[in-house]
């Protein structure tokens, strides 16, 4: 099977070799969690591996991930590099609106032979929606315009709660290929980031809570290791 390497250390083993390519993929997880990181560092790798790719930022503007994320990752020199290159693209749309969105990446696909998108975080869309059921509608229709192209997706959403026992299921649950939840997990006094893959349709993968770091070289999945 073709698969996409996120090039997070760790988890693509978590994923025997990567992410199922042409999926589209759920990445939950509270305010700090790693989202946002998490996201961008799987268009820089993909963008050093010759795959390119689009950022859809939804609340902060460009220049706020791109200043961001140098202060996180220091080690990925090469950002602007990238970016002037247009490797790695990053996009606000106009409108908050799912259709927008798919717009946006198809552009990029055609203009820029973009292979991975991001979409940080489908949260502000969700909130805009009147009712339940024409979010679902809108939802469904914005995976089936993804699903005709090539390109593998990950989109953040926004976790309610930071803990394990408390995540629901939405309707994103259900429709998405996979699932992967970040946790910023309460222990006595200190916080401490693991990570699940919670599903992901067309392979076997690791049902493990992992500990994870946001190191200044990239993001370190400790995969064997046991969450204290
Ligand atoms: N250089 C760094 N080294 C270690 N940790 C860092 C570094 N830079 C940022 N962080 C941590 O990463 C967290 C932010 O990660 P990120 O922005 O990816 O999370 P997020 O889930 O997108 O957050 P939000 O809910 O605000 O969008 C910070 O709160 C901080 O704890
Ligand atoms: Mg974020």
């Amino acid at each position: 099977m073709e698969r996409v390497k996120t090039g997070i250390t760790g988890l693509d083993e978590m994923l025997n070799g990567g992410i199922p390519a042409r999926r589209h993929v759920a990445l939950y997880g509270g305010p700090g969690s790693g989202k946002t990181s998490f996201g961008f560092e799987f268009l820089y790798k993909g963008a050093k591996m010759k795959e390119n790719g689009v950022y859809v930022t939804l609340e902060e503007t460009e220049e706020d991930i791109v200043e961001n994320m140098k202060t996180t990752f220091p080690m990925f020199t090469d950002v602007n590099k990238l970016i002037d290159e247009k490797k790695l693209n990053i996009v606000k749309p106009d409108k908050l609106e799912l259709e927008e969105v798919a717009n946006i990446i198809e552009v990029q696909i055609t203009e820029n032979d973009v292979k991975r998108a991001v979409i940080d975080s489908a949260t502000m869309i969700k909130l805009a929606f009147k009712s339940e059921i024409e979010y679902r509608q809108t939802l469904f229709e914005f995976l089936s315009l993804l699903r005709n192209l090539d390109c593998t997706s990950i989109t953040t959403l926004e976790a309610t709660s930071p803990m394990k026992s408390e995540i629901k299921f939405d309707i994103e649950h259900f429709v998405m290929d996979g699932i992967i939840n970040l946790y910023n997990l309460d222990r006595e006094d200190r916080r401490i980031r693991a990570l699940e893959v919670f599903k992901m349709r067309g392979t076997n993968h690791s049902r493990d809570l992992v500990p994870f770091k946001v190191t200044p070289s990239g993001i370190k999945v400790y995969v064997g290791e046991k969450v204290f």
